[in-house]
């Protein structure tokens, strides 16, 4: 993490964001359908181009204000509708046209800010919406807290009016009541009709007159569809599923090949869109694995003392008979379903259909509810398998209400409140006077939340293992996130074995006593300090008797982000080594104390050659060079190792250059083991550094490599521009350097923006190349982003041109592949030729050509994949 207040100040008001919710509201076309954007004055659209009402003329009672809120977090995206908000300080009630005997979506908008004298800390309100309690004594600011949002929303289903107008009154509980968005769509009739009863399948309630609430809406296998994709516009958001699955086997997700087309002959079309049922979640190939396993989702924090509906969508997009795939269904481990035939069901192949089972929630069940299939053997199916397309859960309305408790905050993140609340009041101290105080205020988050994030990891493992009863196989983590948390407390730390270091690691490296650390650092000297990180400062350093320049890196002991920090480095990097990844040497660890030994890197980080500093200006060619070199290091995470691994904190400081300019890729406290062969991507709280953030990644919580090539992309503009990711200085549109850039870019005036130091003496087709590719990662989706094999092989292209203006070849030493891939590399003509016959802007023709992916342990993607550049090179082949 950097250690400038701004970036901290960032940093921490969007972590205090992750898990948030998507923007996206409905559309609302449809007739009695109505989007109001509370305490704003006038029409107002957000960032999807939907039109937001004022609120004004629905409201009944004048003890109503309009606000403002102080602070835009980071994650919303949109300011629309969520900075502005309608305060009631008594109650209030709208009132909206609707038709009776007409069933509705409502969902309300809350963010918790701070709306000038009102802080929505301070506001605990209720919300009845035509009798039915729909919150009580709710406070969106400990809800969001506990689960980690910027801010909320809440869709319920209004049972068929029996008048012609809907009135929703806000009453207050204690401070005052508080709503930033209304949306009012109406619903399909067949939208509800019944649902079987977990545990006796010959009964069934009616749900055609049930008011619900919505609890969860998942596009199982298959990832987000926004609302505005929503089918029959009712602006539902459909998530992915990857944070509810659970256990061994989390199947693999399923996507219909083209040809199948999704038919709605058992449904109406508004059920689910059509990418619900065009992707789903299968077991695997493996029928004795799938015999002996289930498939399971786990859904936590459900209000128990509610009986709740379970929809199930189904498509089979891969069998065409019945009998094929036959399955059990378990919800909350009670038999909802003992055959389960999809096709049978449906009729055929790729027929949509959904089925409806409800079931109590106990307050046994802790708040979790449980669905699990498993294949059946009985009916001697042909194959043992099971599927899911869709998921919903709606909590049904009891005794009038369907208000539930605010969420208690786990221990963890308690504590770790304390921690900010402390931290804040020192901050306070030292800033007075300072505005900046007062966005660390206004941001839910605090100073100590990089330690909430690594709570979060262990209690999310800690869970698992407590509802598995034994050690979850499930994590695709690396083990230390467990062995942290087992082991960290027992032994004094004076044995010879590490507490916290595997065995295999500590023989992979050297082990240092803390008397040496001590020598080599003249005793840990402050004017031997090069840099400080996340979890303490780091020293320049010499061992051997002087023989070796080393960093050391040295913890701060009472950081738990620290101690897990610390481990994850060491593990990944004595395992990993690449002639772009900074070395590990070795490590300490006695008593308290934890110092990890570096390579040293004499040129220290690339940002202070680009614009921090007095050095001296890096060259285009060097800027490539160096750039191409990261990407080697990343790529080599990516796929060369035995895991994918996400670096998650891709910036300029995290490039370190050696004596000859070389590249290496530094700081592995934050990465993490990426997706396994069956899951997309790894689920998980939001880290890394502002500025740098896949959008995608912040959204969504979802960590794919995609996330770290949208950072590569960055570090790309930085180099072009020589400017800081963020510079909160500049006018707003320039403060991100990321949105900035594109701008520019589109506006094809992003040579105004570039590094004048290299006005005049580059090739601008170079740039040109350049500026393309960093543009691509910069892909608002991560699909459409770049791979870094792909990233490479366009900035080697770049330095190509940019060589061909210089005229003669004349790399400088530090180039790292053999010579006689250099020589042949350089053959500009025939990388043009290659180049002539692909067509650069699509990502698709780049890939036809290449290999897989490279698995060489030692070099990254070029180095390995000489296949392909010995038949673009070796000019008799041809
Ligand atoms: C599958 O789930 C059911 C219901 O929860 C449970 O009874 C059964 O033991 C599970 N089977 C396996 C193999 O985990």
């Amino acid at each position: 993490m950097s250690t400038r207040t701004a970036d901290i100040v960032f940093f921490l008001a969007f972590v205090s964001a992750f898990l948030c919710f998507s923007l996206q509201a409905a559309p609302g076309d449809g007739a009695g359908s109505l989007m109001l954007g509370c305490g704003s004055e006038n029409e107002a659209t957000d960032a999807d181009g939907r039109k937001w009402l004022p609120d004004a003329k629905f409201i009944s009672g004048s003890n109503s204000v309009q606000a403002e809120a102080q602070y835009q977090d980071p994650a919303l995206g949109s300011e629309v509708p969520y900075m502005k908000a309608r305060i009631f300080t008594s109650n209030a009630t709208y009132k909206f046209p609707a038709k009776s005997k007409q069933r509705y979506f409502l969902r309300l908008h809350f963010y918790p800010s701070v709306y000038g004298s009102n802080n929505a800390e301070q506001a605990f309100f209720s919300v009845v919406a035509n009798g039915i309690t729909l919150l009580k004594n709710f406070s969106a600011s400990i809800t969001c807290k506990a689960t980690t949002q910027a801010y909320i929303i809440r869709e319920y289903s209004l049972a068929p009016l029996t008048q012609d107008d809907l009135e929703v009154t806000f009453s207050v509980d204690t401070g005052f009541a508080f709503v930033n968005g209304i949306e009012l769509v109406a619903v399909p009739d067949g939208l509800f009709d019944k649902a079987t009863l977990v545990g006796k399948p010959d009964e069934s309630i009616d749900s055609k007159s049930s008011n619900l609430q919505t609890v969860y809406r998942l596009n199982v296998g298959g990832s987000f569809i926004p609302p505005t994709k929503d089918s029959a516009s009712l602006g539902r958001a459909w998530y992915d599923d990857n944070a509810y699955i659970f256990g061994a086997n989390v199947g693999i997700p399923d996507v219909a090949d083209n040809t199948t087309k999704i038919e709605y002959e058992n449904i109406p079309e508004y059920s689910a869109p059509v990418d619900v049922y065009t992707t789903a979640r299968t077991m695997g190939p493996d029928k004795n694995i799938n015999i002996n396993s289930n498939l399971t989702w786990v859904f936590n924090q459900v209000d128990t003392k509610y009986m709740y509906i379970v929809r199930l969508h189904f498509s089979d997009n891969a069998n065409t008979k019945p009998n094929q795939v036959v399955f059990t269904i378990y919800i909350n481990n009670q038999t909802a379903e003992p055959e389960a035939d999809v096709i049978a069901w449906s009729g055929g192949m790729g027929k949509a259909v959904y089925k409806d089972y409800v079931t109590p929630l106990s307050e046994k069940s802790g708040g979790d509810l449980w669905l699990a299939l498993h294949p059946n053997p009985d009916p001697m199916p042909e194959y043992y398998d099971s599927l899911l397309s869709g998921v919903e859960i709606f909590k049904i309305e009891s005794s009038k209400s369907l208000a539930g408790p605010n969420p208690k905050p786990s221990d963890m993140l308690q504590k770790d409140e304390d921690e900010q609340k402390r931290s804040f009041e020192t901050k306070k101290d030292t800033d007075k006077g300072s505005n900046k105080a007062h966005v660390i205020g206004g941001a839910a988050g605090g100073a100590a939340a990089a330690g909430v994030v690594a709570a979060l990891c262990i209690a999310v493992y800690q869970r698992k293992k407590r509802v598995q009863g034994t050690e979850s196989h499930s994590t695709s983590w690396l083990p230390i996130y467990g062995n942290s948390h087992t082991s960290g407390k027992s032994s004094s730390g004076k044995s010879h074995g590490s507490r916290h270091i595997s065995s295999a690691a500590q023989g992979r490296c050297r082990r240092f006593s803390f008397a040496e650390m001590k020598q080599a650092t003249k005793n840990f000297d402050e004017a031997n300090v090069i840099g400080v990180g996340g979890f303490g400062k780091v020293y320049k350093g010499v061992i051997d008797n002087g023989a070796t320049k080393v960093a050391i890196k040295k913890s701060n002991p009472q950081s738990e982000q620290g101690v897990n920090e610390f481990q994850t480095e060491i593990e990944m990097l004595s395992e990993l080594r690449h002639k772009h990844l900074v070395s590990l040497i070795g490590f300490c660890e006695e008593d308290d104390e934890m110092c990890l030994v570096y390579d040293y890197m004499s040129r220290g980080t690339l940002r202070e050659h680009i614009y921090k500093g007095n050095k001296t200006h890096l060259s285009w060619k060097q800027r490539l060079e160096i750039c191409i070199g990261a990407a080697k290091g990343l790529h080599y995470l990516h796929t060369g190792a035995r895991w994918t691994i996400i670096h998650r904190d891709v910036k300029t400081t995290n490039i370190l250059l050696d004596e000859n300019w070389e590249a290496k890729v530094s700081d592995f406290g934050l990465s993490k083991t990426g997706p396994d062969l069956n899951k997309g991507h790894v689920s998980t709280v939001v880290k890394g550094s502002f500025g740098y953030l896949d959008p995608e990644y912040f959204k969504r919580q979802q960590l794919t490599e995609k996330s770290d090539v949208y950072s590569f992309g960055v570090v790309l503009f930085e180099v072009l521009c020589a400017r800081p990711a963020l510079n909160p200085n500049l006018p707003k549109e320039q403060v991100s350097l990321a949105d900035w850039a594109l701008h520019c870019q589109k506006k094809g005036i992003l040579e105004d923006i570039i590094d004048p130091h290299l006005k005049g003496k580059v090739n601008m087709e170079s740039i040109k190349k350049f500026a393309d590719t960093a543009e691509k990662c910069l892909s608002e989706c991560g699909v459409d982003r770049p791979s870094l094999n792909d990233i490479l092989w366009n900035l080697e292209f770049s330095l190509q041109l940019q060589e061909g203006t210089d005229g003669v070849s004349t790399r400088s030493g530090s180039r790292t592949r053999s010579d006689s891939d250099d020589a042949s590399l350089r053959n500009q003509e025939m990388m043009a030729i290659h180049y002539s016959n692909l067509s650069l802007g699509s990502e698709s023709d780049l890939g036809e050509v290449q290999p897989s992916s490279s698995s060489d342990n030692n070099e990254a993607a070029p180095d390995s994949d000489s296949a392909i550049f010995s038949q673009i090179v070796n000019p008799t082949g041809r």
